[in-house]
């Protein structure tokens, strides 16, 4: 069932950078975007116009993002892992790259484009950090052979990244049931989206840890030897 969620997700992840994406090309092409100012608007075509003189920052935020999402939930498949480490491990350097990218431009994004005002921008600093710190232990412990200490810091950075599409819910709630405008929601539902994919990612790095550790003698293995590969 988790498992299905996460999938989930990261499919909702790939439609959100597609749809970004065909409305970046639409402007760019010169096609009208839906115009700001209606009543029942509430800001939401004023974020899609947002993007629009910045497409190259954008573009660099959301292509890597869409690896993000490929990629990411490929590297947590055990079978891949064990039968084809090579693979795994190419896959992982792609996907570190595109997860630095991400979160260096989500950092700029925050303070340029920044439509949710000071609140998004707080949040944006605060995660895409975290985000950044979280990627490079996962690199930091698998440079040292630490496959559990690896695997439990990628865990984290891949759900703080996942958070992207919770976020999305979360405002179609607060859109509903507030009359705040979208870009009062826009900082709220950062907060929210990513401390609930920063709770639920500790709490399960802790459930299945006891799985995971076997113990010093296995926990630091030979490069290329993985001991706990087949497990999730
Ligand atoms: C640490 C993780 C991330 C953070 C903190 C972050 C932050 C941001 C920020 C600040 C913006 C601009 C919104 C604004 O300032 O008003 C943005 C836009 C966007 N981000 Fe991210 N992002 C992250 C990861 C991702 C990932 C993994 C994807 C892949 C799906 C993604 C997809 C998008 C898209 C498509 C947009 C354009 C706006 C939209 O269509 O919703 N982001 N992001």
């Amino acid at each position: 069932m988790f498992y299905i969620l996460v999938a989930a997700m990261a499919l909702t992840g790939i439609v959100i950078v597609v749809l970004r994406a065909v409305s970046l090309a639409q402007a760019l092409m010169g096609e009208a975007l839906p115009l700001a100012g209606s009543s029942d608007d509430r800001g939401l075509a004023l974020f899609d116009q947002a993007f629009t003189p910045r497409p190259g920052l954008t573009l660099l935020h959301i292509v890597p993002g869409l690896m993000f999402m490929i990629l990411g939930p490929l590297q947590f498949v055990a079978k891949i892992r064990v039968k084809h480490l090579n693979l795994h491990r190419w896959c992982g350097r792609i996907y570190v790259a595109s997860g630095l990218l991400v979160g260096v431009t989500a950092l700029i994004l925050g303070i340029v484009v920044g439509f949710g005002g000071p609140t998004e921008t707080a949040a944006v600093t605060f995660f895409s950090l975290l985000f950044l710190i979280f990627l490079g232990l996962g690199v930091f412990r698998i440079r040292r052979s630490e496959v559990s200490a690896h695997r439990e810091w990628m865990i984290r950075a891949f759900a703080l990244g996942l958070a992207v599409t919770t976020m999305r819910p979360i405002a179609a709630i607060l859109l509903a049931l507030t009359d705040m405008s979208f870009s009062e929601i826009l900082g709220i539902s950062f907060w929210l989206g990513f401390s609930l994919h920063l709770i639920v990612a500790e709490l399960w790095v802790n459930i299945t840890r006891t799985k995971q550790t076997f113990g010093s003698a296995t926990e630091k293995v030979q490069q290329g030897a993985p001991a706990n590969v087949t497990r999730r």
